[in-house]
């Protein structure tokens, strides 16, 4: 990594519905939460990481569309601030923006471009990804160092990954040759068959590269974005906060960002912290 610059994470499945936004925005306010300066960056024209830490789409007046579309915008003009946690929103417009890339000169390094004098005023940049494969998927790989890769607990959940691989291995070998997987992440496990195999699975195909930690299927988290709240915010005691805090906690050990030796073990952040975020 080069000095002073931090790292971009992508979140990234083609697959549907497998916890992407989730992640982004759990993972996000629990690093803020651990001192660290994390931007949220909304590049899926679903807008669902906007409104899932308080933003109202219908409120947005610059987005990432902005930035992707405008060399000249000014890219502090797009960013909503909040305590620790900052975000870059999406709103639907963001699907026009995607079919207009086409005719746009090297439109799939802009956002990598746009993000570049970003990285040395923050700890991490996590960025939320659509899904589908296209000119929005192949920017975050361009802008990403690593991405995280959520797998849900279901039968099918790991036959796309092969197709992802592909594609990471495409854009390595043009555009991005450093990109790598920062880990597999198991979302939505629960007591059922099929979410151990779907781990042991995942475990006897990427080793130690899956995380330890696993995302428990809980309502807290399923019903969390519906209030525009982190889990954090919504319910700072349950598994779904302690699950998030345990996978922050192996980011930052991997990235080596943040303060390892004083991790906070306790899943329930100080409530001043909270107090202050974004969607407060
Ligand atoms: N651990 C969990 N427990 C319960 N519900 C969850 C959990 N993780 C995600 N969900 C719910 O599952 C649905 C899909 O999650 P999410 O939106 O994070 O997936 P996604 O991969 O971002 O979807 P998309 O591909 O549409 O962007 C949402 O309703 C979300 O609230
Ligand atoms: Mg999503």
């Amino acid at each position: 990594m080069e000095r002073n610059l931090c790292p971009v994470v992508a979140i990234a499945n083609q697959k549907g519905g497998v916890g992407k936004t989730t992640s982004a925005i759990n993972l996000a306010q629990a690093l803020a939460l651990q001192d660290l300066k994390i931007l949220l960056v909304d590049l899926d024209p679903q807008g669902n990481a906007t409104q899932g830490v308080g933003i109202p789409l219908e409120s947005i007046q610059a987005s990432i569309s902005d930035l992707i579309r405008d060399r000249n915008f000014q890219v502090e003009g797009a960013i909503y601030k909040g305590d620790g946690l900052d975000l870059i929103p999406a709103t639907p417009l963001l699907s026009r923006v995607e079919r207009e890339m086409a005719s746009m000169t090297n439109s799939e390094l802009r956002l990598s471009q746009r993000l570049q004098p970003l990285r040395s005023q923050y700890s991490l940049i996590v960025v939320d990804t659509p899904p589908t494969f296209g000119p929005l998927m192949n920017s975050a790989l361009n802008a990403a160092n690593q991405i995280i890769v959520p797998v849900d607990s279901s039968y099918f959940a790991l036959m796309g990954i092969k197709e992802l691989m592909a594609e990471v291995e495409e854009i390595q070998r043009g555009t991005n040759p450093t990109l790598s997987v920062l880990g597999y992440l198991l979302t939505l496990a629960d007591p059922t068959n099929i979410a151990n195999q779907t781990w042991e699975t995942l475990l006897s195909n990427f080793g130690s590269v899956v995380f330890e930690t696993k995302i428990r299927r809980s309502v807290k988290l399923k019903e969390a974005p519906a209030f525009g709240k982190t889990i954090f915010h919504h319910a700072p005691d349950s598994v779904g906060a302690q699950d998030y805090l345990g996978l922050a906690h192996e980011v930052m050990a991997r990235l080596k960002i943040g303060d390892i030796t004083s991790l906070v073990s306790n899943s329930r952040p100080a409530l001043a912290v909270v107090k202050g975020a974004v969607n407060e």
